[in-house]
């Protein structure tokens, strides 16, 4: 797979981190020892709860569980890639890479986590990669999967303790996906002064589901 302008294959790219690598495909096992064997241990246990999280939200609202489970699985993949060596990356890939994205790379990991699920786990399904490449943002149009996975990882983050609006993410889960969603953008868009970067993905969210939340 030849990617980017400067003839660089992903396979190349991404070369020191699937080294030593023994693959068995089985998808769970094998994200996780890719995970450990890049001394990212805390990622594999956050990946394998997100996993968890979206089969339970997906059963919930009659959605393919195992599709769920494999984007939870797969969405933070891209961990394995320093912060700061992150945006450098998806262009040499050939991304685009958003103004915010260069400011603030961590958002950048969607995007490349999407790109790592199918060159190295071989991910065709397209309902997988469209959830893992807006898990952190989510995006306008997005769709029930990627509503499963968005909501999936804010229920499990990856910081210590439970997360402060948890108890309001659960309980819009009781009425709808996209109730669940828009309680979790809007307590970021409450304190959005304080962020680093507004990922137009994230802006395009909030304005379309603030149309079903008119609270
Ligand atoms: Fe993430
Ligand atoms: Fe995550």
């Amino acid at each position: 797979m030849h990617l980017g302008g400067g003839g660089t294959t992903l396979r190349e790219v991404l070369q020191s981190y699937t080294t030593h690598f023994q693959w068995t495909g089985n998808l769970e096992h094998d994200i996780t020892t890719f995970l450990l064997t890049n001394n990212h241990p805390n990622t594999a246990v956050h990946a394998q709860k997100v996993g968890q999280e979206a089969e339970r939200i997906a059963f919930k609202y009659y959605s393919d569980t195992k599709t769920a489970k494999a984007a939870g699985l797969l969405h933070d993949i891209s961990a394995v890639i320093p912060p700061n060596k992150r945006a450098d990356v998806a262009e040499e890939l050939g991304l685009e890479v958003l103004k915010e994205e260069k400011i603030f790379p961590l958002i950048a990991h969607q995007k490349l986590s999407r790109v790592m699920a199918e060159d190295i786990f071989a991910i065709t399904n397209e309902e997988i990669l469209s959830a893992v490449e807006c898990h952190t943002t989510l995006k306008k149009a997005a769709t029930k999967m990627d509503k499963i996975l968005f909501v999936a990882d804010k229920i499990e983050w990856d910081q210590p303790g439970a997360p402060p609006y948890l108890n309001t993410i659960s309980s819009q889960l009781e009425v709808s996906l996209e109730h669940a969603a828009f309680a979790y953008i809007s307590y970021l868009w409450e304190r959005k002064e304080t962020l680093k970067v507004v990922h137009p993905w994230l802006r395009d969210a909030y304005n379309e589901l603030k149309q079903i939340n008119p609270h």
